[in-house]
């Protein structure tokens, strides 16, 4: 499975970038409007800082003709850009001539099989079910993961499945037991995935313990507390 982080912010990206498992990032209009910056720049600052990692960006033209417009000039800042179209006709449209051009294309806003299937006939490069959104209006996120991984499976479809809106690490597990092909998640998630409680715990006794022995066997070198304060 491969993460994206979901957000725009240029520190994240790089500290999540840091521990070298990151694969690429998603942006959205709302996501990159809280940065302030100029979107080309701020584009190819993400793509600088994820270097072989795919960053998709946003298209917010609601016709076709403007969404080719502005698809066709992100895919020229970078080779990593994808660019998201939303699920509608236009947007449809805008997906079979991209696809054309050999341009990648991130249909997002995706909320039921049917538009998936219609995401993955269109020769997307990911369709994007939006999972949390779909849990905070009562539906079955998940569930629809699992509708779209079996249609794409059974037809072989190539459109990579990118479950996004993701809230939590249980989504991202959930997905990930499911064979979702990528994980898009905020920054928090991320971190959260990291942690567990009884691994911390688990350290903190090791090294208490090393600490012990070498004290009774007199081979402190270095003593802890000189250690701890980084001398
Ligand atoms: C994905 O590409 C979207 O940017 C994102 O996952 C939306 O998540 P949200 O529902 O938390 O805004």
């Amino acid at each position: 499975m491969k993460f994206f982080l979901d957000t725009a912010n240029a520190d994240e990206i790089r500290q999540a970038a840091d521990l070298g498992v990151l694969d690429g990032v998603t942006t959205n209009p709302t996501l990159a409007a809280r940065e302030k910056k100029p979107f080309r720049e701020l584009a190819l600052e993400i793509c600088e800082i994820v270097k072989n990692g795919v960053v998709n960006t946003e298209v917010v033209s609601t016709d076709t003709d403007g969404m080719l417009r502005e698809a066709r000039e992100m895919a020229s800042w970078h080779p990593n850009i994808v660019v998201k179209v939303p699920m509608t006709r236009e947007g449809i449209r805008a997906l079979r001539v991209l696809h054309g051009e050999g341009i990648r294309v991130n249909v997002t806003l995706v909320f039921s099989p049917a538009q998936a299937l219609i995401v993955a006939k269109g020769g997307a490069y990911f369709v994007s079910p939006f999972l949390g959104r779909l849990d905070d209006v009562a539906q079955d996120g998940m569930g629809l993961l699992r509708e779209i991984l079996t249609i794409y499976r059974a037809y072989k479809f190539e459109t990579q499945v990118l479950a996004a809106s993701l809230r939590h690490p249980i989504h991202v597990i959930e997905a990930a037991k499911l064979g979702a092909d990528i994980a898009t998640m905020p920054f928090k998630v991320f971190e959260q995935l990291f942690r567990h409680p009884l691994t911390d715990r688990g350290l903190e006794g090791f090294l208490k313990d090393w600490e012990k022995a070498r004290e009774a066997l007199g081979e402190i070198a270095e003593p802890a507390a000189a250690r701890k304060a980084g001398r």
